[in-house]
């Protein structure tokens, strides 16, 4: 086969074959394509979009390229996925705690992709945290504590590894076949009993309407049930960064302060709902009240704060050690009235910026640098409140990210409406 050939058959329209996509697959993995064949690929299904057959095929030629998990315990295997948004720092809070729940929650991260952060990058702002476990590592760690947070590896899933990293510096990332692929091969390859999904929608989530993410969400439930995994899926609201804190070590902090009972109650919402679909699909609770009440439980004992801190231990994280945030720059409202929209792009980008995340592949990452948001939408604001502060060392930079967040907040003349932070899209149960 030539690549040149299945590339072009995609970007005139056509539906590939099975063989085809296997074919452009494995040879990524390999090595044997390289990066620019895959990249115009992934820019022509980006365009062209796949069907729900070959976004199924691309999903299983992707799995195939390594290994599935073996099963450790007798435990149900559960896991949440959230399709990317700003300030999501949920994975961290809810894998602790629903290994608290006797459930072993065997959870493979991304990077930052696009303009929202990674769980990995977040992670490694503490010393010494290691996001790159072997696959022995991962199961015997799974095993003891029933949770870990770690990075694809060669073995699970390469050809995401790679793929991921092509598609966050190729303006491939919002596309529902390749997100499917990329969040569903991980998650099948891990063995699940059941998954919740977070399909994040608005101005700081990939896909900015509605209707887009429920078509995600539609093609990424019926992903994991064709493998039959419980899944369960929730639309959330991302037209504003989720809590305060967008960045890495400033989001760690925030959801530690959270696991100490102090966080935004955002977080804890949402973090809390998404865990109570795992617990009513796997039979741990009759119902969503149920559920939440068993969760609140685990939080307000500290055992999720716990569980936290031996998942960083076993993975080489020294908690002990001050994660450094950047200095703190004001930009202050220039006009009074009613926070009315957050372009989550621009806010993002100023993030991106100051080097909290990616512009080329491999680039490493300032832990350090952030914003803290002070106002929600539909707030009255008046003028010199402060809006948003900018945690960065370097005056250039500041003054770049300052411009973005600026552009970023429009303050409208009248109150706005918000709708609820989610919508169910699909119980598992
Ligand atoms: N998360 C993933 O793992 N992959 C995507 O493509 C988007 C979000």
């Amino acid at each position: 086969m030539i690549p040149a050939v299945i590339i072009s058959k995609k970007r005139d329209g056509q539906k590939l074959t099975e063989a085809e996509i296997r074919f452009m697959i494995f040879g990524y993995a390999r090595g044997d394509l390289p990066d620019y064949q895959m990249a115009a690929l992934a820019m022509a299904i980006f365009i062209r979009g796949m069907d729900p057959e070959e976004i199924s095929q691309l999903t299983d030629a992707m799995i195939a390229t390594g290994n599935r998990m073996e099963r450790v315990s007798e435990r149900p295997r559960v896991d949440k996925h959230s399709t990317g948004g700003l300030g999501d720092k949920t994975s961290l809070i809810l894998g602790p705690m629903l290994a608290c729940c006797d459930l072993d929650v065997p959870m493979i991260s991304g990077r930052g992709l696009g303009i929202t952060g990674g769980t990995l990058d977040k992670l490694e702002s503490i010393a010494g945290y290691r996001c790159d476990l072997s696959e022995q590592e991962s199961q015997r760690q799974l095993a003891k504590l029933g949770c870990f947070i770690t990075g694809a590896t060669e073995t699970l899933v390469p050809a995401d590894k790679k793929l991921y990293a092509l598609r966050d510096v190729t303006g491939t990332v919002p596309s529902v076949a390749l997100i499917t692929a990329s969040i569903m091969s991980k998650k099948i390859a891990e063995t699940l009993d059941a998954l919740v999904l977070d399909v994040k929608w608005g101005t700081g989530a990939f896909l900015g309407d509605l209707d887009k993410a429920r078509e995600l969400a539609l093609s990424l439930c019926a992903n994991g049930k064709r493998a039959g995994i419980a899944t369960s899926a929730l639309l959330s609201d991302m037209n504003q960064p989720l809590g305060r804190m967008v960045g890495n070590a400033c989001e760690v902090a925030e959801s530690i302060e959270l696991m100490q009972g102090k966080g935004p109650a955002d977080v804890w919402e949402l973090t809390r709902e998404l865990s109570a679909y795992v617990l009513v699909s796997v039979g741990r609770s009759v119902d969503l009240e149920q559920a939440r009440l068993l969760l609140q439980g685990h939080l307000d004992s500290g055992r999720v704060m716990e569980r936290f801190e031996q998942m960083v231990a076993m993975q080489g994280g020294d908690l002990g050690q001050t994660r450094r945030l950047g200095r703190v720059t004001e930009v202050r409202a220039d006009r009074s009235g009613w926070l009315e929209r957050i372009d989550g792009q621009r806010l993002g980008q100023g993030v991106i910026v100051m080097g909290g995340g990616r512009m080329q592949a491999g680039q490493s990452i300032d832990p350090s640098v952030g914003l803290a948001m002070e106002r929600r939408l539909g707030d009255r604001v008046e003028k010199g409140d402060v809006l948003v502060q900018i945690l960065c060392d370097d005056s250039v930079k500041t003054e770049a990210a300052r411009g973005l967040v600026l552009d970023s907040i429009c303050i409208g003349e009248r109150p706005v409406d918000r709708i609820g932070l989610w919508q169910e899209f699909e119980s598992g149960a």
